[in-house]
């Protein structure tokens, strides 16, 4: 059974908040009690103050727990310890051997995301995501020769999709970007920047029921609506230029949202507006990360197949940003295959 689809947040007269069993990996001790799920109640299975290493995670693991929470009352206290974890990790990026921080902050980032879904309107929260990624940014962009081994290695940590497609197609943009020597690297790291936040409008429906995969007709309605929510979250709250902003309003100016909510009842047919090379790329690199990687409700397609799709999208109105991409993706798959 799957516990997020039946969860009763007041079982035990507890509530319950979800927290992902990678984020223990972070943490020296806990913050405080954790439970476990596990015929049909909860069990106590860390008790606050307990060291926590790779045994005592193989235990909870070994013991069917894939499914962790933290009581409401005690979810912030958890929370400042993780990004107590998460803001070390990103100070310290550059101690040790930079891929393996790479991936870690790729990591890091995408568990974190999840807390930030929670509490939207969270600043603290909002603003160590912003540190972390502009620090990742920043990696990415003096070390573009490690792109596929992280993004190997990221793939294996197996993320939810929601979590994960921000990071890929990020990190595929700024490749893009960097390889068409055309823009500065802060312009790249802005740009990555607003790539990765452009769908934290999703955040408006909760995050139980997209782990849960119930979205009804509402929540569907406020997805296709979620660019201009991500505008409303982040404007005055990260320090992204206006130029940026709109690039995230218009990042499904090209879009498949109906395949990506699997209904074809909502239609979405985009009108034919010429857009500026930021807003196609990040669009078109969005597409392509979300075609060739797999979801729950779909297999994943094939880089060729991606291509001519967006060959079909742009190839006749931006033939040189068309040009850019296949020959990006094309030496990033051969040097993926040599790993
Ligand atoms: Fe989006």
């Amino acid at each position: 059974m799957n516990p997020f689809a039946s969860m009763n947040k007041y079982l035990l007269g507890l509530k319950m908040v979800p927290i992902n069993l990678g984020e223990l990996f972070f943490l020296v001790e806990a913050p405080c009690n954790v439970y476990g799920f596990q015929n049909e109640q909860y069990k106590l299975i860390l008790d606050t103050g307990l060291l926590i290493n790779r045994a005592s995670i193989k235990q909870i693991i070994d013991n069917k727990f894939f499914h962790i929470y933290v009581k409401e009352d005690e979810y912030a206290k958890y929370l400042a310890s993780f990004q107590d974890a998460m803001r070390t990790l990103t100070r310290s990026l550059s101690v040790g051997d930079p891929n393996k921080n790479a991936i870690s902050l790729m990591n890091v980032i995408s568990l974190h995301m999840r807390h930030v879904y929670f509490d939207n309107v969270n600043d603290e929260s909002l603003k160590l995501q912003y540190q972390g990624v502009k620090t990742l940014a920043g990696f990415l962009l003096e070390h573009s020769k490690s792109h596929p081994l992280i993004m190997t290695e990221y793939d294996k940590l197996k993320h939810n999709f929601i979590w994960a497609q921000p990071i890929l197609s990020s990190v595929f943009l700024l490749g893009v970007l960097k390889h068409s020597q055309v823009m500065s690297k802060n312009e790249i790291e802005s740009l990555f920047i607003a790539s990765y936040f452009k769908d934290i409008g999703m955040s408006v429906i909760s995050v139980d029921k997209y782990e849960a995969g119930q979205l009804n007709d509402d929540d569907k309605l406020m997805l296709l609506q979620h660019p201009k929510y991500s505008v409303q979250l982040l404007s005055g709250r990260v320090p992204l230029a206006h130029a940026y902003l709109s690039v995230i309003q218009n990042h499904h100016a090209f879009s498949l949202l109906n395949s990506y909510l699997g209904d074809e009842a909502i239609s979405h047919t985009p009108e034919k507006v010429m857009f500026g090379f930021e807003t196609v790329m990040v669009n078109v690199i969005d597409i392509i990360a979300a075609m060739i990687s797999g979801r729950p409700f779909r297999e994943a397609t094939s880089l060729y197949d991606s291509l001519e799709l967006v060959k079909s999208l742009i190839a006749d109105d931006y033939p040189r940003e068309f040009k850019l991409i296949v020959h990006y993706f094309q030496q990033f798959f051969s040097s993926k295959k040599k790993i």
